[in-house]
């Protein structure tokens, strides 16, 4: 579904990814693991169009027969358009906004009233707390559930690839617990995931296959319970636990 071929970006005059390959493919949840200021958030705003690659492409391919579109120039928009939607760090939630109006932003590209409402109402389902609390002020929700409304806003753009930026930071263990399950019920709904995260134990448990991001550039990558064994990885991110 996503292909990104040697891609080089900077920051000012930071060089932040430093030819970074790597592929998601259909139906996959996909995690990207590395330390502060590896890269990772730079990588999901180069794959949603608000950076861009000086050198390296970057292609889409919506559905599994469908050509391949290359994406690594197109202004963000547009890519949101073809079904790539972007839960960012830090959640970006409208706090004085209520919850149902944040939902409802996440489908500012989308004309179909009916079917926005329904989505609306299935995202409410999947995330009780969203439908309980909808006419509230989101500011007044806690951090998880801020999160849940992030996700939940980010589907309401119908995406077949949902990226993630440290959706668990800050999060207490058992609210994680919770929205990793709804990510794996989300992508067993058909939607595929990027997932990036501080938080490789979390990650790995969820993906199918991972990538290790140090300094700008994948340094390990492989199917998650590899990497999990993996001694390297083991020490670097997993707290060398047994
Ligand atoms: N707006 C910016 N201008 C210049 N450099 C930046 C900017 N934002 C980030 N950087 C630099 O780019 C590098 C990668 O940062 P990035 O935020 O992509 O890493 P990250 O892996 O998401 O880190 P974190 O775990 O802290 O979220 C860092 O060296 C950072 O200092
Ligand atoms: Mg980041």
């Amino acid at each position: 579904m996503l292909r990104v071929d040697d891609i080089h970006v900077y920051r000012g005059r930071t060089y932040v990814l430093q030819g970074v390959s790597l592929e998601v493919g259909h139906g996959e949840i996909v995690a990207l693991i590395g330390a502060n200021g590896a890269g990772k958030t730079s990588m999901l705003r180069t794959l949603s169009g608000l950076l861009h690659p000086r050198r390296g492409g970057i292609f889409f391919q919506p559905h599994v027969n469908a050509a391949e579109i290359d994406i690594g120039r197109m202004p963000a928009e547009q890519i949101v358009r073809l079904g790539v939607s972007h839960c960012p760090e830090g959640r970006g939630i409208f706090s004085r906004l209520s919850v149902r109006e944040n939902l409802l932003i996440g489908a500012y590209l989308r004309a179909d009233k009916n079917d926005i409402e329904a989505d609306c109402q299935r995202i409410c389902r999947m995330f009780p707390i969203l439908g309980e609390r909808a006419r509230q002020a989101a500011g007044s929700l806690s951090g998880g559930e801020q999160e849940m409304l992030a996700v939940g806003r980010a589907l309401m753009g119908r995406p077949k690839l949902l990226l993630l930026d440290e959706p668990s930071l800050g999060l207490g263990p058992l609210i994680v617990e919770t929205l990793f399950e709804i990510l794996a019920a989300i992508n067993a709904q058909g939607v595929t995931i990027l997932l990036v995260e501080q938080n490789a134990v979390m990650a790995l448990a969820l993906a199918h296959r991972a990538y290790v991001l140090e300094t700008g550039r994948v340094t390990l990558s492989g199917p998650s319970q590899a990497l999990i064994r993996d001694e390297n990885v083991r020490d670097a991110y997993l707290g060398g636990a047994s």
